[in-house]
């Protein structure tokens, strides 16, 4: 069987596990579960039925996220020529010459051109910035919980998910990069277009639409600077005069709201139905306020919204687990698995919220590891802490309006999405 490059596979059965198989899906902490204890580098099939590798222990994980012969750009492997996703996002219809912005993101570069990048990100995105913004975040999820029972449907109850979970990162991202009210319903529009539709035609209008936004947004703060996160992205520099070009400003902006609308949605969903579903954890939380931080922990780590991260490619030749894995192959970090192994949590499947974690508190990969650590986690944890903390204060009766056997999970091998989650507001 030939491999993406065209090498021998290293076994006959490559692909054997279907990351699109039903069981997986349904349950992917069982599914990905046995696989840890049984094969835990293992063939499997993608969902376009390509060949791909995925690891499921923690350490395997953390190795593959971490270990410089793995490498997020298919260009940086010796031999390969084209870049599958930027092909594949042209083929599927968005305009060539807009893919790039999407496809040539922060993630997708590898050392030296990512430390130059993420260095100079780092010094606009920092934790005061985040921590800043709190007040705005409170606001923002008051006035959205405020405004639930106007949502209702005939039947009495809201969808937390359209009506809270995804309104709330996309309205903070806003906030942060400094998008004026005025333009906010277009933004959320284009994160809903880019992130949640499977229509090639509505997202790639809400790419260009969107580029050609931030760009005329970066040549307006030049002209008047201000004081927020676009801002500080197109004054910052490094000691010897490097700056963010203006094709990278705009990447850099896509990218904040392709990565952090629709996990933050999901770990608010899937946090708020997890806390709805273990009435003696939410009963901790509601008892003390000062435990969210913890609690936003150990619901990343027991449903955190990030199942695996997208492929990295060896670059040469490597022994994991056993297996071989050869120069060009895919290899996908299932977070899902390391979360729930028991070499590192004990008793990994029960939900905690008072789990003990070290003071920088990322023994889970929920979000991720080593240099493409997610650049968000601090503005993320803040924005679950609020959410979770203020809804049930402000509606402490709150329950789930159908049998949690009967919610309904998107059909995505990477991705812990509830498509809606009905409630009473009580
Ligand atoms: C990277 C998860 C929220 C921005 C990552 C990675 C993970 C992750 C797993 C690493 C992916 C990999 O290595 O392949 C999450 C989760 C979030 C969240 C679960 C919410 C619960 C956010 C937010 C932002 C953000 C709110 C910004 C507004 C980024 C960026 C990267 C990243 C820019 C790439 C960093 C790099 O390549 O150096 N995130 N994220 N994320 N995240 Fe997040």
């Amino acid at each position: 069987m030939s491999t993406p490059t065209g090498h021998d596979s290293p076994a006959d059965d490559f692909g054997a596990v279907a990351l699109t198989d039903p069981a997986l899906l349904a349950d992917p902490y069982a599914g990905y579960g046995r696989l840890r204890e049984t094969e835990p580098v293992a063939p499997a099939r993608n969902m376009d039925g390509s060949h791909l590798w995925i690891v499921t222990r923690h350490d395997d994980v953390r190795t593959v996220l971490d270990d410089p012969r793995f490498a997020n750009d298919p260009l940086s492997v010796p031999g390969i020529e084209t870049d599958k996703r930027a092909d594949l996002l042209i083929a599927m219809g968005l305009p060539a010459e807009y893919v790039p912005y999407i496809a040539d993101t922060v993630l997708d570069t590898d050392p030296p051109d990512h430390t130059r990048l993420r260095k100079l990100v780092s010094r606009a995105f920092t934790v005061r910035r985040v921590g800043e913004l709190r007040p705005r975040v409170e606001q923002i999820t008051d006035d959205l919980l405020d405004a639930l029972p106007a949502h209702a449907e005939a039947d009495g109850t809201v969808d937390l998910v359209e009506h809270f979970a995804y309104p709330l990162p996309i309205t903070v991202i806003c906030e942060m990069v400094g998008v004026p009210e005025a333009d906010r319903p277009l933004w959320r529009r284009w994160g809903a277009d880019l992130v949640q539709s499977q229509s090639p035609e509505r997202m790639g209008t809400a790419l260009v639409e969107m580029v050609d936004h931030i760009g005329a947004m970066v040549e307006q703060r030049r002209a008047e600077p201000g004081d927020d996160l676009l801002d500080a992205l197109i004054s910052v520099g490094d000691e010897d005069g490097d700056r963010l070009t203006g094709k990278e400003l705009i990447t850099l902006v896509l990218t904040l709201v392709i990565a952090g609308h629709e996990t933050t949605a999901n770990l608010i969903g899937n946090g708020t139905l997890a806390l709805l579903s273990h009435p003696d954890q939410l009963a901790l939380l509601r008892r003390d306020a000062g435990t969210a931080p913890r609690a936003v922990h150990e619901l990343m780590r027991w449903c955190g919204p990030i199942l695996g991260t997208r492929p990295r490619w060896a670059t040469e030749d490597v022994t994991l687990g056993g297996k071989l894995i050869r120069r060009g192959e895919p290899v996908m970090a299932m977070i899902v698995g390391a979360n729930r192994d028991p070499r590192r949590f004990e008793d990994p499947d029960r939900l905690d919220i008072a789990r003990a974690y070290e003071t920088r508190g990322e023994q889970h990969t929920g979000f991720g590891h080593g240099m493409h650590y997610c650049l968000g986690a601090a503005l993320a944890r803040q924005e679950g802490e609020v959410a979770f903390t203020r809804l049930f204060e402000r509606y402490p009766e709150l329950s789930l309006a159908v049998a949690e056997h009967e919610l309904e999970w998107l059909p995505r091998p990477g991705l812990r999405r509830l498509i809606r989650l009905p409630v009473h507001l009580g």
